[in-house]
């Protein structure tokens, strides 16, 4: 009997193309790392919402929880109006499945890479924890006199408790475990977002007090932005909410060499969590060979760390940084000097 089952879904564009490089690498760490799994495709994406009007279903999202976990491709279609297939599938996936930790890793593996001068591999690692399942993203909010002149659009913050704490909590174990620099940094906007901002400060400030090894520090998330390209050494763990992870890690992925090594994982520490490349869809490239399916495979990488392969994770990162160092010319779509599949079977042959 297979040891995992992975529930893969492809997505649209580009999504399909760097998932097999993905899977190609999966089957390839498998034997050597002597585990078996099992890997179901699902055609959840704008593909299918163009021919069916469907998303993703209650029950095809109940079905999903019978999985070990989720390989994600990407989700985002030119003829599809924006906010349908984000909403429909991506959020409510992350939504249903209670994937409440947006973990994103910020690691330089070739300073050449890397768009600020003078920065080292040591100088870019750190992780960023978004909270995933609250904030802006939970979709509160009402428009007020539409249409008209006096027209109000009213957008709500939505911060529980609970889901501030579990994040909070989850971040301090991550920099504990991580245990590198063992310094957590709260990213938020407490001189302005006087509510929302206030309990994130008040629960971790409690929190803190059970972690005395780690030094914690805050910093607001403009500041945080100016550090990452000033100073982005100054960071271990960064924990922060959903719209300002959203943005801050689109600036994390730059610094580390582009979206074509930035890769992050949906966790539900008790449930099903999902693995994805954070960039788009890149429809522009489809079937040109030429997209990077580094981020795939880097979020290959991150999923079987989390269902427990640690040696086959860390040899699928370190033949990434053998041929990030010492082959591709780029990052970059189209100047990597290889072929998407020839990227690959690069990642294949260094494991
Ligand atoms: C991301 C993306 C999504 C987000 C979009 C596609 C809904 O930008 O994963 O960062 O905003 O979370
Ligand atoms: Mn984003």
């Amino acid at each position: 009997m297979a040891k995992y089952k992975i529930a893969v879904i492809p997505g649209d564009g580009t999504g399909p193309e760097v998932i097999n490089e993905g899977l190609k690498v999966l089957k390839a760490a498998s034997k050597k790392f002597g585990f078996n799994y099992k890997e179901e495709v699902f055609d959840y994406g704008g593909e299918r919402y163009l021919k069916t009007g469907e998303t993703i279903t209650d029950k095809e999202l109940d079905n999903l929880k019978k999985f070990d976990c989720i390989y994600l491709g990407a989700i985002g279609h030119p003829d599809v109006k924006p906010g349908i297939l984000e909403q429909g599938i991506l959020l409510k996936t992350r939504f249903g499945l209670d994937q409440y930790i947006n973990l994103r890793p910020v690691k330089l593996y070739n300073p050449e890479f890397c768009p600020l001068k003078d920065k080292k591999p040591e100088d870019i690692d750190f992780v960023v924890i978004r909270e995933n399942s609250e904030g802006l993203y939970k979709g509160m909010g009402e428009f007020r006199e539409k249409g008209t002149k006096n027209e109000v659009a009213i957008q709500l913050s939505y911060n529980t408790r609970n889901g501030v704490e579990r994040c909070i909590r989850y971040a301090f174990e991550y920099c504990r475990k991580r245990n590198k620099r063992k310094k957590l940094t709260l990213c938020g906007k407490t001189n302005v977002l006087t509510y929302a901002w206030d309990l994130w400060q008040r629960t971790f400030d409690e929190v803190k007090t059970e972690y005395p090894d780690i030094q914690t520090d805050y910093a607001h998330v403009d500041a945080t932005t100016m550090w990452f390209v000033k100073n982005p050494e100054w960071f271990d763990v960064i924990v922060t909410d959903n719209m300002f992870g959203d943005i801050i890690t689109d600036l994390g992925a730059m610094i580390q060499g582009g979206l074509g090594i930035a890769a992050g994982g949906n966790i539900n520490p008790n449930g099903v969590s999902m693995f994805e490349p954070i960039g788009g869809s890149a429809p522009k490239y489809t079937g040109k060979h030429v997209i990077n399916p580094l981020a795939a495979i880097c979020a290959l990488g991150m999923l079987l760390e989390n269902v427990g392969e640690e040696k086959a994770a860390l040899a699928i990162e370190n033949s990434v940084i053998t041929i990030v160092t010492t082959k591709l010319k780029s990052l970059a779509a189209g100047k990597m000097g290889y072929s998407t599949e020839e990227v690959g079977d690069l990642v294949v042959k260094n494991l």
